[in-house]
């Protein structure tokens, strides 16, 4: 009887700690607790904007494949465990397979020493007030900018994500092999439509590809469903039986400008990915391409919808978020 007791009055205490520590929570993670909102930092870091800005133009200008590592970089950290610039996260003996070292990651994605730059100036500027994750969603709206004229206001305020695991990369990220069914999934497990699926994939009108990523494709025969003539002239920038991996650009045609271009070339089967070519397998997403084919306007308008709309998924605004010291590491 007296055991009965006792263990009641452990739990009752126990509550009143537990209740105890609730009330104080709140004061604690208030200093954290924000909300995404356009301007979050025009109080607490007046020029953060414009130092993310002129960073990410001085290396653009120099190698624009930057920007578009960048815009990647910013959706493949949307994609696993939200806007939370997890991506950014180094290897560490506590943590050895972060996001950057999956196989949709590495070694392609690239852009980290923009960022680093970037935050190296705002820890100057305003110590420990600009998140990584911010400044990764900023840094993708000046590229879209600088390579585009693609120009819009995005919300800030996201705080930095403290976990970082390969094997959530590997299962968030879409492979460019996946048909319509699977890429309208993936993006549908983030809250984003089919329609809004066709519109990000045009960032593929910018950067690079590695070989690898599409070799399955020319080899052992050139894939029905790419431009035979286009497959020839692939197969001799990526011969088989070579140790090192090649790069070619992601559109021919304008390689460096993020246009409408790439719906010409999904149309014209002379895009590089079964991914891209899926897009065409459906009446609504083939109607789509063919769309932006013709109404450059629009798409602009649906990638900044899109964008705006994928820089907030699963945003981290309160605990256990925080603002790194420095993008590469949790504090
Ligand atoms: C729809 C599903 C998607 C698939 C399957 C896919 C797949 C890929 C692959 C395999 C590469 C080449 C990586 C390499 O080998 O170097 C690539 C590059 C790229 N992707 Fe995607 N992607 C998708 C959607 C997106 C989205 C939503 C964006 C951004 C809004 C994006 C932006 C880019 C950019 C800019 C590059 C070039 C990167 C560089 O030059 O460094 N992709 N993508
Ligand atoms: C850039 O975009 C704006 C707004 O969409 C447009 O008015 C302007 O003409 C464009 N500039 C160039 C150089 O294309
Ligand atoms: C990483 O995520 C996978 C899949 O959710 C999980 O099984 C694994 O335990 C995680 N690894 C670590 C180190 O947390
Ligand atoms: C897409 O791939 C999945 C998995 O391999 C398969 O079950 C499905 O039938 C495919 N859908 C189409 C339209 O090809
Ligand atoms: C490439 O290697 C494969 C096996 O590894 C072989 O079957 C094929 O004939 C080789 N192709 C060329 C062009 O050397
Ligand atoms: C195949 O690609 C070439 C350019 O590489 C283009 O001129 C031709 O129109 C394309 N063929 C078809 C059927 O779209």
């Amino acid at each position: 009887m007296a055991s009965v007791y006792l263990k009641i009055s452990i739990l009752i205490t126990c509550l009143i700690f537990a209740t105890a520590f609730q009330l104080l929570l709140p004061v604690s993670e208030a200093y954290y607790s924000r909300s995404l909102k356009v301007g979050y930092y025009r109080s607490k870091c007046r020029t953060a904007e414009s130092i993310v800005k002129s960073t990410v133009r001085s290396y653009v200008k120099r190698n624009p494949g930057l920007g578009a590592g960048l815009i990647r970089m910013h959706f493949h950290d949307c994609f696993v465990r939200g806007c939370d610039a997890s991506v950014l996260l180094d290897p560490t003996q506590a943590n050895p397979q972060p996001e950057k070292l999956a196989i949709p990651n590495f070694p392609s994605l690239r852009g980290f020493e923009v960022i680093d730059a970037a935050k190296a100036k705002l820890e100057k500027k305003c110590k420990g007030v600009v998140s990584c994750a911010d400044i990764l969603a900023l840094a993708a709206r000046d590229a879209s900018y600088i390579l585009g004229n693609i120009s819009y206001k995005i919300p800030t305020g996201r705080l930095d994500g403290r976990v970082s695991n390969s094997t959530e990369a590997l299962l968030n990220l879409p492979p460019p092999f996946f048909n319509l069914t699977q890429l309208v999934a993936s993006f549908a497990r983030k809250g984003l439509s089919a329609a809004e699926m066709v519109t990000l994939s045009g960032a593929h009108s910018i950067g690079r590809s590695h070989c690898s990523s599409f070799t399955s494709r020319l080899y052992p025969t050139i894939d029905p469903t790419m431009n035979q003539t286009f497959g020839a002239s692939l197969r001799k920038r990526c011969p088989q039986n070579t140790t090192n991996d090649g790069v070619v650009p992601q559109d021919f045609v304008t390689p460096d400008k993020l246009d409408v271009q790439y719906y010409k070339n999904v149309e014209s089967l002379t895009a590089l990915f079964f991914s891209d070519w899926a897009l065409l397998t459906s009446g609504e997403t083939n109607k789509q391409v063919e769309t932006y084919t013709k109404e450059p306007e629009k798409f602009k308008q649906d990638f900044i919808n899109a964008m705006v709309k994928m820089g907030s998924i699963e945003v981290l605004t309160g605990s256990p978020g925080e603002v790194r010291g420095t993008c590469r590491f949790v504090n």
